[in-house]
């Protein structure tokens, strides 16, 4: 990539700065800026004393070892002790933690106070079941509330859980058990997914006949839907309802020290075997705690939370649990899809509950775009005061839409950038502070260092673009990947000199704001320029006629590499109008300039996404090159690419 590369082209110049009410009553003000920038290390100390330690820590960084990390590392203390007992022991048991909403429409609230109970049975079952502290979880579960209190319970008692995104197959699950090498596996007989219950225990039975998981003792099974005949291995399988039930509601939770692994979560990354990337107790804690403070504004006496991300995903684990609970906050848990039994669901259930702060991803937001903004105005919002977003950049067009359509035009947006690796929110506005800018993550948090740099690691001036860094430790960073050390540093600390590559393109613009271009990977070559997917995304978004759109390279014999765009139309236009893509080609030059107008525009009905909502362009870039579909098993719907492929002309 070159200097002047990922072509500085998107000029967005609407602005919108924070409520006034909000910005005076913030939980963080631009003090925390300075703060931090006067003394980084006393900062974190500072918001480690937002926990309860058992012995608090003396020492806060301890770097003599980069890049591993240990944060706090002479303290003590419980995650499950911080999230769930203190509140009840602070007076609020009664409080609700949960308000849980399965998809078929039952419902559960859950208190602290209860809560406190379930996850001290369900730790004494893990015992009975002979867990020690240090021995790793698997636990592959629906949305539902045995998802939270066994992750809890597992923290309890200093168990390393490794979630498996329920999606997965028996081959994914297989994998990730084998290389945590876990000694139990909690999952649940199925969920309700689009108005049907879908089986989950099947794809565990599969996986324990998989060489590499014998060490499997036990197998926890939640009964959720009731419906499957459930096949049972006599000796190994437990329902939870019978072993958990019977326990004490009493279990005393011991301290454990602060770099104690707290999880393993694997992340799949475009090629080779998954990362299974490892957080530990006080650093994580420290900052998912403090960055849902900030970010979101929470507070907890009056706040309804709710982020919509699958727990089996980082955001679930820092924002639906971790996060949210050390905070004693309130919050949603939903089962199932936005779409069941009808696309006002979300909506409804923001009515209901009156859900204050809502976290989502884009590719969400761009469906809800797409079903038409008549579907979220016939609820009522206007509980609604800070709106996040998460997992992709967001367009502009999406980002305007999310705030105006679900947040009256009057709420914050904070596009929040981070990854699994990183643990908690890196870049983000604050509500109170920052004025926001549409598709920007715009400026680290306090006590995060992030830049752009260019190929020599030299930071690039503002109005340049180059790649993604993060140039201090930060508390919840990933300690290392599980096993294999010297992948953590080839993968994320070889590409520069102590700075930690995140592998995303980045421009600064001219106020020194980071925008978010997409992974490096997927930044295109064309006639010597560099440009952005994310780029000619948003400028196809941004015309009245698109919905969505996905971009790639495809090689190119006179340009290295031609722009190819597949972009899903909004409702009522015809795909067929000869005038179609000429039209968005001059709109995209328009835009950008005529270097970024793709060659090639082929509207379809879907675009191939991976279970967490990311598109899937090396599919993509495979079909624009004529070549045969690489691996398509990680897609939510493998379908897809044969109608897409069926739309293309012979050659391309
Ligand atoms: C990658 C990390 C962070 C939890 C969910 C995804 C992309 C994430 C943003 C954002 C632009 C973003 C990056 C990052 N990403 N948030 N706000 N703006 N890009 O976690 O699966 O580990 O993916 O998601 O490319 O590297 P993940």
């Amino acid at each position: 990539m070159s200097n002047e590369s990922l072509a500085n082209l998107l000029k967005e110049e609407r602005r919108f700065a924070p409520p006034a009410e909000l910005a005076a009553a913030a939980n963080v003000t631009a003090e925390a800026y300075e703060q931090a920038k006067a003394d980084r290390l006393g900062f974190w100390a500072e918001q480690a004393r937002r926990l309860s330690w058992e012995t608090a820590p003396t020492e806060t960084l301890d770097w003599s070892n980069p890049p591993f990390a240990k944060w706090f590392a002479d303290g003590k203390l419980n995650v499950a002790y911080n999230c769930v007992d203190r509140h009840v022991e602070n007076g609020n048991g009664d409080r609700v933690a949960i308000h849980f909403e399965g998809e078929p429409g039952d419902t559960r609230s859950i208190t602290y106070a209860e809560l406190q109970r379930e996850v001290s049975k369900a730790a004494n079952a893990l015992i009975e079941l002979g867990v020690e502290t240090g021995d790793r979880v698997a636990i592959y579960l629906p949305m539902i509330p045995e998802a939270v209190i066994a992750m809890l319970a597992c923290a309890r008692i200093g168990a390393p859980h490794s979630l498996v995104f329920g999606g997965f197959s028996a081959d994914a699950l297989a994998t990730r058990i084998h290389d945590a090498d876990a000694r139990v596996v909690i999952t649940a007989d199925g969920g309700y997914r689009r108005g049907k219950p879908s089986a989950l225990k099947p794809a565990v039975d599969e996986a324990l006949t998989r060489p590499g998981t014998e060490n499997v003792r036990s197998v926890l099974v939640v009964r959720r839907t009731g419906q499957e005949d459930v096949a049972w291995t006599e000796g190994r399988d437990v329902w939870w309802h019978e072993i958990v039930e019977r326990q004490s509601e009493a279990h005393t939770p011991e301290a454990f020290d602060a770099e104690h692994p707290l999880f393993i979560l694997y992340t799949s990354g475009t090629t080779g075997k998954p990362k299974g990337i490892l957080h530990t107790t006080g650093g994580y804690l420290t900052q998912v705690s403090y960055t849902h403070h900030a970010v979101f504004d929470l507070k907890p006496e009056t706040d309804v939370f709710w982020c919509t991300a699958d727990v089996g995903w980082v955001t679930g684990h820092s924002y639906i649990v971790y996060g949210p609970l050390s905070n004693g906050a309130t919050e949603v848990l939903y089962e199932g899809t936005p779409d069941t039994p009808h696309q006002g669901r979300w909506w409804e259930i923001v009515q209901k509950y009156g859900v204050t702060i809502l976290y989502t991803a884009p590719t969400a937001i761009r469906a809800c775009m797409k079903w038409g903004d008549d579907i979220p105005a016939k609820f009522d919002l206007s509980s609604l005061r800070v709106l996040g977003s998460v997992g992709e950049p967001i367009n502009p067009e999406a980002w305007v839409w999310y705030r105006k359509h679900i947040g009256a035009d009057r709420t914050p947006v904070v596009d929040t950038w981070w990854q699994t690796e990183t643990g908690g929110i890196m870049i983000s506005p604050l509500p109170g502070v920052t004025e926001t800018k549409p598709g920007s993550a715009q400026v680290a948090l306090p006590g995060i260092a992030a830049t752009v740099v260019d190929d020599d690691a030299n930071e690039v001036p503002d109005g340049s673009g180059g790649y993604l860094v993060l140039t201090e430790p930060w508390p919840s960073m990933l300690r290392t990947i599980w096993g294999d050390d010297q992948r953590y540093l080839d993968t994320y600390w070889s590409r520069f000199e102590n700075r930690y590559f995140a592998g995303d393109g980045a421009k600064k613009d001219e106020d020194g704001d980071i925008w978010l271009l997409g992974r490096v990977d997927d930044v295109m070559l064309v006639s010597g320029h560099n440009i952005s997917t994310t780029e000619v995304e948003s400028a196809l978004v941004s015309h009245p006629k698109v919905a969505e759109a996905a971009v790639v390279g495809a090689t190119d014999p006179q340009t290295t590499q031609a722009i190819c765009a597949f972009v899903i139309l909004r409702g009522g236009v015809d795909a067929e109008d000869a005038g179609l893509v000429e039209e968005l080609r001059a709109h995209v030059g328009k835009q950008l300039g005529p270097i970024a107008k793709p060659k090639r525009i082929l509207p379809v009905a879907e675009l191939p996404k991976t279970r967490s909502g990311k598109i899937m362009r090396r599919l993509l870039r495979d079909v624009a090159e004529n070549r045969t579909l690489g691996d398509v098993t990680t897609l939510t719907d493998s379908s897809v690419m044969d109608l897409i492929q069926a739309k293309l002309p012979a050659a391309g």
